[in-house]
């Protein structure tokens, strides 16, 4: 079987050896898309095990299309009965770049009108939740892909209450594994919002699968096996690591380390971060180990830009005061460090840096 997975750029050589790590063979990556081949299991596997992706994907069809009526016969030629459930509304989406078909309408409608020729009228219901089929045109080569994950994976649900500007799970993971912290060491999130920087550390260094206990579409599908289903969750448990971790989280609203802390509860990693309230401008807190810092801090909509500037600075302090030297993330473009390494990515929409700066012990 054809499995795909999508993700931001910044992320896809984290997203391609974590597929690999849980099974993904002949593993080919292409403008944030990431394909190769697995069965059920390795379906199973990536959707519970992956924390830098954004969705997992059946692959029906890959084949290079670039007239609308050789479109719709391959649309139609394809077995849908056999990987979609009956009774479940199916919605098309549809994505194009650097390709003759480039309507995503007419992809949409097509796509759908060649799958409806698969369903009667009673089979195709209007209502409860949804499946959605993903057609991706790039360079002419054109994905039939079926989502299989339903919730994107960055919804992990320990995150109930959040403060103005949580960062996405998947997000907050892939930066804690590009910042070359080393999980023996402390981290400090000086500025830790809901906690989701310390609780991502926390569960990528356990090694444990973000999405064990969420749902995901493929349990509705008709060719859904819970035995098997069963057998990958354990199988992923086992691979959690044991040891212990020590992360600190303050943030100076007492309000967020109560949400935090509340959140970690959620995530199974209360024991290992221990929680204070303190503002980042402060000097630096004694703590039994010098901590490598990370952190998100508020990018200025909200705070006055002296105020800004000074929890930079006293930032950029600490990091420099940290043994293993610190990394930070903003888009606050006046805070620019010479000799840091930066790297563009995507908040949401937010447009933001990682800005990296490799200490002694980096
Ligand atoms: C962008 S949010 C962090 C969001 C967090 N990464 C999350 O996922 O929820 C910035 C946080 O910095 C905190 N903050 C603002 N000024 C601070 C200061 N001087 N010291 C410590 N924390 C501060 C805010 O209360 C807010 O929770």
């Amino acid at each position: 079987m054809r499995l795909a997975l999508t993700c931001q750029s910044w992320l896809e050589s984290l997203v391609k050896n974590e597929a690999k790590k849980l099974g993904l063979e002949s593993i080919r990556v292409r403008d944030r898309l990431i394909v190769g081949e697995g069965d059920e299991t390795t379906m199973m596997a990536l959707c519970m095990g992956s924390r830098f992706a954004n969705r997992v994907y059946v692959v029906l069809e890959e084949e290079r299309i670039t007239d609308f009526d050789t479109f719709f016969s391959r649309a139609q030629a394809l077995p849908w009965e056999q990987f979609l459930p009956r009774n479940m509304p199916i919605v098309v989406d549809g994505a194009s770049s650097r390709s003759a078909l480039s309507s995503i309408s007419t992809i949409q409608s097509l796509t759908e009108r060649a799958i409806r020729t698969h369903f009667t009228p009673a089979e195709w219901a209007e209502e409860r939740e949804e499946v959605h089929v993903l057609v991706l045109i790039l360079e002419d080569s054109t994905h039939f892909m079926i989502d299989v994950t339903g919730d994107p994976l960055h919804m992990r649900w320990y995150r109930k209450r959040s403060g103005e500007a949580p960062i996405k799970e998947s997000l907050a993971s892939g930066l804690v594994a590009l910042s070359g912290w080393k999980y023996r060491d402390p981290l400090w999130d000086p500025c830790c919002g809901s906690g989701t920087i310390a609780i991502e550390a926390v569960l990528l260094a356990k090694n444990r699968a973000p999405g064990l206990d969420r749902h995901f579409r493929f349990q509705s599908l008709p060719w859904y096996d819970p035995e098997k289903h069963e057998t990958v969750r354990q199988l992923l448990q086992k691979k959690e690591f044991s040891g212990e971790y020590l992360v600190y989280a303050s943030d100076i609203d007492p309000e967020m380390i109560v949400i935090a802390q509340e959140n970690a509860r959620r995530a199974g990693v209360e024991d290992d971060i221990r929680f204070f309230t303190m503002d980042a401008k402060n000097p630096f807190p004694y703590l039994p180990e010098t901590p490598f810092i990370l952190t998100n801090p508020p990018y200025g909509k909200r705070l006055d830009q002296d105020d800004l500037r000074g929890l930079y600075t006293a930032l950029d302090e600490k990091i420099f005061q940290g043994k293993w030297g610190g990394y930070i993330t903003s888009i606050f473009s006046e805070v620019s460090r010479k000799g840091w390494k930066n790297r563009k990515l995507l908040n949401g929409r937010e447009e933001c840096r990682l800005w990296i700066r490799e200490g002694d012990g980096a």
